[in-house]
């Protein structure tokens, strides 16, 4: 029996060795990883760029308060503000902590300008942003939030897509809209461009910051964040997952604007943003940012999507839709999710479920054409197996 908490349904496999977009299991059975520790291994596994990184950052320093300057910290900070909307960073360990984070900022910019009553944050049913009491009770969803009352208040749900209702939820005390630009766990759907276009208007006409969840999808959809092509600027962006390829590392991006409140002493956090964490962030980046790497995986994005789209035409009755930009895409199915992934695993595939049925494929960043293709011939065989 296992002296482990039993709060995750585990599958009875266990892995020894992973390397790029494949795992080993303790049996040595060899298996596609389209799960990648859901959406975080950015780069696979163990990357040889990310391994050096941390193995010289381990000889020199480890950990220091944040008491002290930590230069690492300061240089992904830089490298973060100088290359999307934001003016500050704040480092945290996971996602859930960064979407605290920027609810905090959000209540605490209102605050600071002397509107108080502005503390409420609009959210839409389906979401997820982690599993902290402020974040379970911001999702609201019943299956998480069961047993673990009173609930915390603040927060005022809308349906997704619901414009009407959205406008109708915003009154004095809105603080913030907050939104995945994709809802992961929801199920691979995609806010379109338009539709943050008009969240962004909507925030602008009643003094209301937005609030962009990209803890799933950055650097995921062939752009660095999935909200860039709509061309809006979100005043706080919190990202985890992918930003530290599998080291835990979570942040907080935000404008100079909705900062206003957070002055010393107002946030802080022990291991956010230390200098071993920073060093597989700006190794991460490095790779992010090299000539053509977004754009490839742009491309890789498309060639997976048309490639899904041939097998979803060819089996209606067992593919509804596929979902999702770049390389976070997701199946939503018409046979049982639960029952395709475990044939997938048959096949030496991992994948992981969302709501509504989903299948979530998450390739590494530096999955190949060939990998795809091998992805490709064993959901086709799944396919096949359940129509
Ligand atoms: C959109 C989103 N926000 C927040 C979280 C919470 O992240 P973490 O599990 O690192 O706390 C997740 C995790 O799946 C997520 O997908």
């Amino acid at each position: 029996m296992s002296s482990v908490l039993g709060t995750y349904a585990r599958k009875p496999i266990s892995f020894k060795e992973g390397k790029g977009t494949y795992l080993f299991a303790e049996n040595g059975d060899k298996y596609l990883d389209f799960v990648q520790g859901i959406a975080t291994n950015i780069l696979g596994h163990c990357h040889e760029h990310l391994v050096r990184a941390i193995e010289i950052q381990s000889k020199k320093l480890w950990h220091v308060s944040n008491a002290f300057i930590i230069p690492e910290q300061e240089r992904l900070a830089k490298r973060l503000t100088e290359n999307t909307f934001a003016d500050f960073v704040c480092f945290q360990n996971s996602g859930t902590e960064a979407t605290e984070a920027s609810i905090k900022i959000a209540r605490k910019y209102f605050h600071k300008i002397g509107k108080p009553e502005k503390n409420r944050i609009i959210t839409i049913k389906g979401s997820f942003h982690g599993r902290t009491l402020a974040a379970l009770f911001a999702a609201n969803n019943p299956k998480h939030t069961e047993g673990f009352g009173p609930k915390v208040d603040g927060f005022d749900q809308v349906s997704f897509g619901d414009e009407k209702a959205l406008k109708k939820a915003i009154n004095k005390n809105t603080a913030a809209i907050m939104v995945e630009t994709i809802l992961g766990e929801g199920g691979i759907k995609v806010v379109p461009d338009f539709y943050l276009k008009g969240l962004r208007k909507l925030c602008d006409e009643n003094n209301v910051l937005l609030i962009l969840d990209e803890v799933q999808s950055a650097y995921r959809t062939g752009s660095f964040f999935a909200f860039e092509k709509s061309g809006i600027i979100p005043d706080i962006v919190p990202i985890a997952k992918g930003i530290g390829g599998g080291f835990p590392l979570g942040a907080c991006l935000l404008t100079k604007k909705a900062s206003a409140g957070m002055t010393v002493g107002s946030h802080g956090s022990t291991f956010g943003g230390n200098p071993l964490a920073m060093a597989v962030g700006n190794a991460v980046l490095d790779i992010i940012y090299s000539k053509n790497f977004l754009k490839d995986v742009e491309k890789k994005g498309t060639y997976f999507d048309q490639e899904l789209k041939k097998i979803k035409d060819k089996y209606p009755k067992v593919i509804e839709e596929i979902r999702g930009r770049g390389l976070m895409k997701g199946i939503k199915m018409i046979v049982d999710n639960t029952e395709f992934i475990k044939k997938l695993i048959n096949q030496k595939m991992l994948t992981v479920k969302a709501e509504e049925n989903v299948v979530r494929l998450f390739p590494p960043l530096t999955v190949d054409n060939k990998e795809l293709d091998e992805a490709i011939i064993k959901i086709e065989t799944v396919c096949k197996e359940m129509s």
